[in-house]
C-alpha cells in the first residue's frame, strides 16, 4: 500500500490547517494554538475519497420536501434542534467535562419509545452506564448499548441493528483505521466525524456526536468539526447552579440563537418550562443594585436579573468586572453614565452579575445594566415588578430593540407592573392589549427621572 507521510500543523482553536508551522494562527489570530500532526494518507483513504458522481441542475428542478423529523421526549431539546430531530442529521452537543452531556442523551435515549436507539460509549462500560440507566430510573429494552471506538467496527454493528438513532459518546475516543493518528487528534477527529456523517447521510438516521471542551479549548475537536456538522449544541452551566443551558451555536434546520434550559436533578435532567420564574430570584425585601430586564433568547421570551455593585473604589485603580455580560458593553455603558448623564462613576468599582449563570448578548439588557447600576450607586431600590427592555446608545439615547411585543406580553403574563421600553419602540405600539403600563424612554436621563424622580 502506498503511502506518503508529512507533518501538518492545526490550530487547536480554530483547527486551520497549514504545510508549516505557526506561532500566530494566519486564520484566527491566537497565539501559541499550533500542534503538530503527522499526515499518513493511505491510498484507501484517497481512493474512498473518490465522489459518486452528480449533475449540475436547475434550481427550478430540484425536488425538496420537508425534512422528516423524529420528536424527542425533551421539549427543550427538540426546540433547539429546530423543532425536532432531523432524520440523517449530523448533531454535536459540546460541553465541559462533567456538565452532563452523556446524562442528557442517555436519557434521551431511554425515553424515547417506539425508537430503535444504538448508544455507543468509548468512554464508559457497560456497566457504568447501567449504573447510570438505574439511577435515572428509566427501563428501555430498545435501547443498546455498545462500547466501541474503532468507526468500521460501528458500521458493522450499525448495519446488524439497523437503529433509528445513534449517540456516540464521545467523538474524542473514535479511531478511524483509515487515518493513522491516535484517538483525540485532529486527523482523527476529522477522518471520525466524516465517516459518521456518512453514515448518518447514506442511512438517513440521526447521529449525535458528543464533544468535550474545556475553558480554555485545550481539548481539540468541537472546534473543528463545525463546518462538518449540520446541528452544534452547547450545554453550559455553572457547576454551583442545578441548571444547564442547552444552546444552539448553529443549526442548517433551524434558528441558531435558540436556547433550552435543564435542570441536574439527583435522577437525571429535567426540563425547565418556565425559565423567566426559575431565574428570577425570591426575595421579599426590595434592595437596590437589581433590575430585571425582558430578554429574548432565540425565540423565547426571558426575563432575567441583572445585579449591579457600585461602591468607592478601595484601591487607587477602580475594579470593573461582569459576569454573563459582556465587560467591554458594561464599560461603555459606564462611560456614557458618566458623559452623558453626569454620574461619576470613575472612581467607583463597578460588579455586575447576571442571576443564574446566565450568560447574554441581547442588547435589550442595557436599559436593565444602567437601572441597576444607578439603583446601587443611589442606594434607593427599584421595584421588583418592574422591567426594562431598551438598548443603550452612545448619546446616551434609547434605542429601539427587536420584538418587543413578545417582551412585554412576557412581561405581561408574569405580572409585571411597569416595562420601560424605547420611545422608538413605543410608536404605534398597541398597549391596551396589556395589563402592564409600558413606560417609553428617550434617553438616559428620562430613565433616571422616571425611577428616582
Ligand atoms: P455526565 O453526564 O457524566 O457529564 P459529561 O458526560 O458531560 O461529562 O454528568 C456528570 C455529572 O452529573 C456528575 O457530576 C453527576 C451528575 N449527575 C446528577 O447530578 N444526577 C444524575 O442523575 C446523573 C446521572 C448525574
Ligand atoms: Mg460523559
Amino acid at each position: 500500500m502506498a503511502t506518503k507521510e508529512k507533518s501538518v500543523f492545526f490550530c487547536k482553536s480554530c483547527g486551520n490547517e497549514s504545510p508549516k508551522w505557526f506561532g500566530k494562527c494566519p486564520a484566527c489570530g491566537e497565539w501559541n494554538t499550533c500542534v503538530e500532526e503527522k499526515e499518513v494518507r493511505s491510498k484507501k483513504i484517497e481512493d474512498r475519497r473518490q465522489k459518486t458522481e452528480v449533475v449540475p441542475l436547475p434550481i427550478k428542478e430540484i425536488v425538496h420536501s420537508e425534512e422528516q423529523r423524529i420528536l424527542l421526549p425533551f421539549g427543550e431539546l427538540n426546540r433547539v434542534l429546530g423543532g425536532g430531530l432531523v432524520m440523517g442529521s449530523l448533531v454535536l452537543v459540546g460541553g465541559e467535562p462533567g456538565i452532563g452531556k452523556s446524562t442528557l442523551l442517555l436519557q434521551t435515549a431511554l425515553q424515547l419509545v417506539g425508537k430503535k436507539v444504538l448508544y455507543i460509549s468509548g468512554e464508559e462500560s457497560q456497566t457504568q452506564i447501567k449504573m447510570r440507566a438505574d439511577r435515572l430510573g428509566i427501563r428501555n429494552e430498545d435501547c443498546l448499548i455498545l462500547t466501541e471506538t474503532d468507526t468500521q467496527e460501528i458500521l458493522k454493528h450499525f448495519k446488524q441493528v439497523c437503529p433509528d438513532m445513534v449517540v456516540i459518546d464521545s467523538i474524542q475516543t473514535l479511531t478511524s483505521p483509515y487515518a493513522d493518528a491516535t484517538a483525540g487528534t485532529i486527523t482523527q477527529i476529522r477522518e471520525s466525524a466524516a465517516e459518521m456523517n456518512k453514515i448518518a447521510k447514506s442511512y438517513q438516521v440521526p447521529v449525535f456526536l458528543i464533544g468535550h471542551i474545556t475553558k480554555d479549548g485545550s481539548i481539540a475537536g468541537p472546534k473543528i468539526l463545525e463546518h462538518i456538522v449540520d446541528t452544534v449544541l452547547q450545554f453550559e452551566g455553572d457547576r454551583h447552579y442545578g441548571f444547564r443551558i442547552l444552546r444552539t451555536i448553529k443549526n442548517r434546520f433551524g434558528a441558531s440563537s435558540e436556547l433550552g434550559i435543564f435542570e441536574m436533578n439527583a435522577n437525571g435532567l429535567r426540563e425547565v418550562n418556565n425559565p423567566s420564574e426559575f431565574l428570577l430570584s425570591q426575595r421579599d425585601e426590595e434592595v437596590s443594585g437589581i433590575a430585571i430586564a425582558a430578554t429574548m433568547e432565540g425565540q423565547r421570551p426571558m426575563l432575567i436579573e441583572t445585579q449591579a455593585l457600585v461602591s468607592t473604589a478601595a484601591y487607587g485603580t477602580p475594579q470593573r468586572s461582569s459576569t454573563g455580560f459582556d465587560t467591554r458593553r458594561m464599560n461603555m455603558l459606564l462611560a456614557v453614565l458618566e458623559k452623558r448623564a453626569g454620574f461619576r462613576l470613575s472612581m467607583k468599582d463597578v460588579f455586575l452579575n447576571i442571576a443564574g449563570g446566565i450568560r447574554s448578548d441581547d442588547p435589550a439588557l442595557d436599559l436593565s445594566v444602567v437601572a441597576a447600576v444607578l439603583s446601587s450607586n443611589a442606594d434607593i431600590p427599584i421595584s421588583n415588578r418592574f422591567a426594562f427592555a431598551a438598548e443603550v446608545g452612545l448619546s446616551g439615547e434609547i434605542r429601539a430593540v427587536t420584538r418587543i411585543d413578545a417582551r412585554i406580553a412576557e412581561a405581561d403574563k408574569l405580572g409585571f407592573e411597569k416595562i420601560f421600553i424605547s420611545k422608538y419602540n413605543a410608536k404605534g405600539l398597541d398597549t391596551k392589549r396589556f395589563h402592564i403600563e409600558v413606560v417609553p424612554v428617550a434617553t438616559v436621563y428620562d430613565l433616571v427621572t422616571e425611577l428616582f424622580g
